[in-house]
């Protein structure tokens, strides 16, 4: 298998007919199954099937399926064609005529033309830093990306596949959504039609000018999703494939990192730093020197001579937690009480002569856990059991793809040896996660679990929030990181990050600033380094520049009810965190910009992501203007040109938003979800009517789900500035919500659940100068 080539066109069989009676295709003489299932919500699951040639899917995570549907919106037709009809009744995506699904030995393709102008978006993670996806030729294969390709691809360029196989595809034709699902383990492809001329300098670089997604191997199995807004597909896209369980609410804080804290007293000192400095921070993370000599579940005692329980416990003061590493590599080693277990076990995957597979990572030669099977996902659960009762708060699961260094990871088999690797590589990772997250539960049973991974297949998205892996300090990574977030929360990763200020290389002043500026409101926010780089913790910078990292950690903070509230909604409806504006905007002109996010519904973003611009144009959609956070001025919407400030970072809130907030600016970690200020952002003589249903938890236990949780809902209604809100508490299983209403802007009169009430002077900072708000009551 190679992991940068693709199969051709040219070389697949495709059908010489098509009953669909009988759901039979006939390829080269063969006879084939074929079959559309309707789900409701315009869901469609194709499936080929013949026993000879593919078992069944393999995938180790099912999808959830919505009831059965008699509503056919896509047909095969004749040769097992595929048409899907659009809005008004016309085919919006159809089959390559006569060549609409191929097969070529165990691998098949299916091949669609697309209407005029499609536009394509999302295929999970990748770092082609576009957020539109025309013209590309790329392969789902799970890669340890700085060990399989040379510095010189990675130095400051795209490289791909990179660590995470989500072979999910969204086309947009007119304005109508589709997304394409491939529930494949195997080594997937896909081509979207379009021209790069910048990659392309002979003809035959050029992609297909149609559609083709496929699989090297397995039975296929492609789900079809008609929209047709963007924001169905991708709700209904998240429910197929799993939500995200709303995050404890400490793994929505600021996290520090670096491979290279030695243990206790590192972090100790980390904690006094980042108290001195008024940094607020909810962990402090341990990379591979925390293990005695590279061995898995075995704690160094020069690292912690206390035991982890001991620095755990010192954290908490601070209301810290010590987040630890976990490779899935076993040293083989004799005499290693972990390798000596799993051996007995019979745990570890095999290679073709029966015996463990053996590849090469941190402790040298190294096993396996075979995590493709029950068994020993229940042992790693065990071990994982003991490890989360040291005092660990959550892990980070990396090489995971799995890395096997310069081995070739096709020699690791699968299931005592019975199972090819291609089967199980892309969901090692899902293994690995599935096994962490059952091990986190037995030893917490009531505590939600935090776990981050490096790789991950369709499925991880209830288990895992991810990170994009290995990046470097530079204006190309910090750039490319805004398409790569938003591609993964499309494709069904809503909790999803970059390492801060890049992992490799040496950080300099004005990148920190700036992708601490870009990137304070990620879903996941880590900062991480290499050893040996220069340290990236906010207090090793100049006086001035720490000044601003902090400014935005604290603004983090302070908005972190919103940034919570949004992850109960995409636990409740499937909605991303961070969107492109088109989710939320049907305006001209927002299909291709690479450079401007929301989060959520209401914060708009467009950060200075350039090395030494100074001004930048800003494109601010829909009819209603938008809040400058910086100064508070209205903004009519359409194009504007922003300068470049030390302290500032472009920053929009939407008309009539209700943003909850924590009150005054956050110094530390202590979050109270129930006293919360509501933001309110009304024009002065804006005539409208906007709502907000609030919900406040525990932010840690299950408890949410047998009710204690409380909820607000905020109404308010402006008359040409004339305002009147409504707050109602409608659940009240947490207890009583404490609201506190601010008004960015100027009401003529305001009113309170019917009430007048006296409006307050006051000033809030936000991204630039305090700003001039009314505080009710
Ligand atoms: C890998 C990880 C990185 C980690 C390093 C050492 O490169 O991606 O985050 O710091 O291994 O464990």
């Amino acid at each position: 298998m190679y992991f940068t080539k693709y199969p051709h066109r040219a070389n697949f069989s495709f059908p010489q007919g098509f009953d669909p009676e009988g759901r039979t295709l006939e390829i080269n003489g063969q006879s084939f199954r074929g079959e559309v299932a309707s789900y409701e919500g315009d869901v469609y699951h194709v499936r080929v099937t013949n026993d000879a040639r593919w078992d069944g899917n393999k995938c180790l995570e099912s999808l959830i399926l919505p009831p059965p549907s008699e509503r056919h919106r896509l047909k095969a037709i004749e040769n097992f064609e595929l048409q899907l009809l659009g809005r008004n009744g016309s085919p919006i995506l159809r089959s390559v005529a006569g060549e609409g699904f191929g097969v070529c030995g165990k691998a098949h393709l299916f091949q669609f033309e697309v209407g005029e102008e499609p536009r394509f978006y999302g295929m999970g993670e990748k770092n082609f830093a576009t957020f539109e996806l025309s013209g590309y030729r790329t392969k789902y294969w799970n890669t340890d990306v700085w060990g399989d390709f040379s510095a010189s691809q990675w130095g400051d360029g795209p490289v791909d596949p990179p660590y995470f196989a989500t072979p999910y595809l969204v086309v947009k034709t007119g304005d109508e959504y589709i997304g394409l699902l491939l529930h494949n383990p195997y080594a997937t492809f896909m081509e979207t039609p379009g021209i790069d001329e910048s990659r392309v300098f002979v003809e035959w670089q050029r992609t297909s000018n149609h559609l083709i997604v496929g699989s090297e191997d397995g039975e296929p199995n492609l789900w079809v999703l008609y929209g047709p807004s963007l924001r169905e597909l991708t709700q209904k896209l998240q429910k197929l494939v799993g939500v995200t369980p709303v995050p404890p609410l400490w793994s929505l804080g600021y996290h520090q990192s670096r491979w290279g804290y030695a243990g206790h007293d590192d972090l100790m000192d980390l904690d006094a730093q980042f108290e001195r400095h008024k940094i607020p921070c909810d962990s402090l993370w341990m990379d591979l020197d925390y293990m005695d000599g590279y061995r898995i579940f075995k704690t160094s005692e020069t690292a912690f001579p206390g035991g982890a329980t001991v620095t755990a416990a010192a954290l908490e003061k601070n209301g810290r937690r010590i987040v630890p590493i976990l490779d899935p590599g076993v040293k083989f080693e004799p005499g290693y009480a972990v390798y000596e277990d799993g051996h007995k076990q019979d745990v570890f995957c095999r290679n073709a002569e029966g015996k463990e597979f053996v590849g090469l990572v941190w402790p040298g030669e190294t096993v396996f856990p075979d995590f493709s099977q029950g068994r020993p996902r229940t042992w790693w659960a065990g071990y994982v059991y003991h490890f989360a009762r040291e005092g660990f708060g959550g892990t980070w699961l990396d090489m995971n793809d799995p890395s096997t260094g310069p081995v070739d990871p096709q020699g690791m088999l699968f299931n005592e040896g019975k199972e090819p690797h291609a089967a199980y590589h892309n969901q090692y990772a899902l293994g690995m996660q599935m096994a962490t997250h059952e091990g986190f539960l037995q030893a917490k049973p009531n505590e939600r679990p935090f776990i981050l991974s490096r790789s991950g297949f369709i499925g991880s998205s209830k288990h895992a929030a991810i990170w994009t892996g290995d990046n470097l300090s530079n204006y190309f990574y910090l750039k490319a990181s805004i398409p790569t977030s938003l591609g993964l929360s499309l494709s069904g990763l809503p909790f999803n990050g970059p390492d801060l200020g890049g992992f490799g290389g040496d950080v300099t002043d004005d990148l920190m600033v700036d992708w601490t500026k870009a990137g304070f409101l990620f879903p996941f926010l880590r900062n991480h380094c290499g050893r040996g780089q220069r340290p990236q913790e906010p207090f090793n910078f100049p006086a001035p520049v720490m000044g601003v990292l902090r400014r935005y950690i604290r603004l983090r903070y302070k908005l972190l009810p919103y940034l919570y509230n949004l992850f109960v909604q995409q636990e409740a409806t499937g909605d991303p965190i961070m969107r492109p504006l088109l989710y939320e905007f049907e305006d001209a002109g927002l299909d291709r910009i690479d450079d401007q996010f929301l989060i959520g519904p209401s914060v708009l973003q467009a950060p200075f992501i350039d090395k030494d611009q100074k001004t930048r144009t800003v494109i601010l959609p829909g009819s209603e203007p938008w809040y400058d956070a910086t100064n508070g001025d209205w903004v009519e919407p359409g194009t504007v040109k922003v300068k470049k400030g030390r302290e500032t970072t472009p920053l929009y809130v939407r008309c009539g938003a209700i943003l909850p907030m924590q009150p005054g600016t956050p110094t530390d970690n202590r979050k109270e979800l129930r006293e919360v200020h509501f933001h309110l952002f009304i024009p002065p003589t804006w005539s409208g009517e906007t709502e907000l249903e609030y919900v406040a938890d525990d932010g840690l236990t299950f408890d949410y789900r047998n009710g204690a949780r409380s909820t607000l809902r905020v109404t308010a209604v402006s008359v040409d500035g004339n305002l009147a809100i409504r707050a109602q508490q409608t659940a009240n299983g947490f207890g009583a919500i404490n609201p506190t209403f601010v008004v960015h802007g100027e009401p003529k009169s305001v009113r309170v659940n019917g009430a007048d009430v006296a409006m307050n002077g006051g000033k809030v900072v936000l991204t630039g100068k305090p700003l001039d708000v009314k505080v009710l009551g």
